[in-house]
């Protein structure tokens, strides 16, 4: 597959995702979303990629937010389809993907750059990185699940805070908002994020999936999440994997998890 705004790259069972537009700051127009989308649904379905990490290219920026000379001259109907279909395509997409995803937040990650951080299941940051929400800076409020999301990973304050101040915080601070899991030297942040991504891949991918399922079901409306757990947790006891899992542990080896 060939793609014009992004890179996906195949190794050692992990897919990195490189949105790949330097000069604009890796802005998020319409084509890098959909090419995104297709990427992500092809890693997600590939029995070998176990991880998906998603970065930016350069060093500068993560993704300097969505593309703001696309949605300038936008009236009120076209401003709600930009943000739904995007939400679609993108953010509850790759939130609710099987594989887990790591966000590599490798310098500005700042609206639609922040959403995309944050919709993935977890984030690490280079020690450049820069994140915010400015939206309201442009007359317009974060539209990608930035409004929702935020306040789920840092607090309703800190969040109200971010998103009326408009500014940025930095790497540090967006660890110690646990917006971020861990900050890297820059030149470290792609390996660091792979090493997780070894630890990750030891596991069972089939019990992965059913706990990204169940942790997600809590922030979802009319969704109980105990219930959802409940179910994942029954529907672990008929995998391959379990079988495996469990049968390792008694016979004091090291699992080898066929993925089923
Ligand atoms: N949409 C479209 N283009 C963007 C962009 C965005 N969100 N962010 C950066 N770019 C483009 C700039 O227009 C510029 O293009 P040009 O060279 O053709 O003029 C290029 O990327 C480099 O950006 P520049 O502003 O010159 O870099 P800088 O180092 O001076 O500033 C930022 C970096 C991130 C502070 C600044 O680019 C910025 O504020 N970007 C917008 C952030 C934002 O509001 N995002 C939310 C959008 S909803």
């Amino acid at each position: 597959m060939s793609y014009q705004n992004i890179l996906s790259e195949f190794d050692n069972g992990v897919t990195t995702i490189t949105i790949n537009r330097p000069k604009k700051l890796n802005a998020l127009n319409r084509d890098t979303i959909q090419e995104l989308h297709t990427a992500l649904t092809i890693a997600d379905e590939e029995h070998e990629t176990k991880v998906i990490i998603v970065t930016g290219s350069g060093e500068k920026a993560f993704v300097a937010g969505a593309d703001i000379s696309e949605f300038s001259d936008f009236d009120v109907s076209q401003g709600s389809r930009l943000a739904a279909k995007g939400q679609e395509l993108l953010f509850d997409y790759i939130q609710n993907l099987g594989t887990p995803t790591i966000a590599a937040v490798n310098g500005f990650a700042l609206g639609g750059g922040l959403e995309l951080a944050m919709a993935c299941h977890f984030r690490v940051a280079s020690n450049n990185a820069k994140m915010g929400l400015p939206e309201v800076s442009l007359g317009v409020i974060p539209g990608y699940g930035g409004t929702q999301r935020l306040p789920q990973l840092v607090g309703k304050g800190r969040a109200m805070e971010m998103i009326m101040t408009a500014g940025m915080i930095d790497a540090n601070q967006a660890l110690q908002y646990g917006l971020v899991n861990h900050v890297k030297a820059q030149e470290e942040l792609l390996d660091a994020c792979k090493e997780i991504a070894q630890k990750i891949m030891r596991n069972s991918s089939v019990a992965i999936a059913k706990a990204i399922e169940a942790v997600n079901a809590n922030y979802t409306d009319g969704v109980n999440g105990f219930e959802v757990e409940v179910e994942a947790f029954g529907a672990c006891f008929g995998t391959e994997d379990f079988k495996e899992g469990t049968t390792a542990f008694l016979e004091k080896r090291k699992a080898d998890f066929p993925g089923k």
